[in-house]
């Protein structure tokens, strides 16, 4: 355990890890500034302009016809070190489509776009913490960190918790997929448990018979089974 961290080493994705190209360029080459206080204090705003509406947690559901791919139910419960409920944190997500193409102006590799699937939710855990969202399963895709890099498939996650300043992002998998061994972001966390906690587990209990599979992804902030997340330090 290193006592300046939070967290054990190996169960939280380093800031510089070569093999996966990206960190190379973003990781901080001096020390971290510690931010005035008053701006972690900030409150506010935590749900940008427009209020949330029904819709926002079923990405099958925000345009006219439904999108293609297969649709999936992924729940869980926001929780902290003691395994209490956090309640009313706002939870977002985005992902690529089930072809493994996002809609955003950089992603240009040769998929088809869903005029259906924007691929981007939200939604507030409850009083249990519990959250829910219907999507579309996404794809894998090929993403040029290195010869023949493919995505294991995955959602992307971002926790406000109270604040801006107490954010927190990270990705979630989908049980045994073949891809893990290859993925750099998978494999930049050495402790075998902590990648664990990224994948999500099938749970016929919340699959919906006749409609959508469903996947249980809990998320804890802090602690010894914290989930891994990105840009911790
Ligand atoms: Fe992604």
């Amino acid at each position: 355990m290193d006592r300046s961290r939070s967290f054990e080493i190996g169960t939280q994705p380093p800031l510089l890890y070569p093999p996966y190209g990206s960190t190379v360029k973003r990781a901080p080459e001096r020390p971290l500034i510690q931010i005035p206080r008053q701006f972690n204090n900030l409150a506010a705003p935590l749900y940008g302009h427009l209020p949330m509406t029904g819709v926002d947690n079923d990405l099958t559901r925000q345009h006219d016809g439904e999108p293609l791919g297969e649709r999936i139910v992924v729940s869980g419960r926001v929780l902290d070190e003691d395994g209490r409920a956090v309640p009313h944190t706002l939870v977002e997500l985005w992902q690529c489509n089930a072809a493994g193409r996002y809609r955003h102006p950089r992603d240009n590799h040769p998929a088809p776009i869903d005029p259906n699937f924007s691929g981007a939710g939200r939604t507030v855990t409850d009083a249990d913490g519990r959250y829910e969202f219907v999507t579309i399963k996404p794809g894998a895709y090929p993403w040029g960190n290195h010869p023949n890099a493919w995505r294991p498939a995955h959602i992307h996650f971002s926790l406000f918790g109270h604040s801006i300043a107490s954010r927190l992002v990270t990705q979630m998998y989908f049980p045994n997929d073949p891809l893990f061994a290859y993925d750099p972001i998978y494999q930049s966390l050495r402790d075998e448990r902590a990648r664990e906690r990224l994948v999500s587990k099938f749970d016929i209990g919340l699959t919906r018979p006749d409609w959508a599979l469903g996947y249980r992804f809990d998320i804890v902030l802090r602690g010894r089974d914290s989930t891994p997340f990105e840009g911790r330090v």
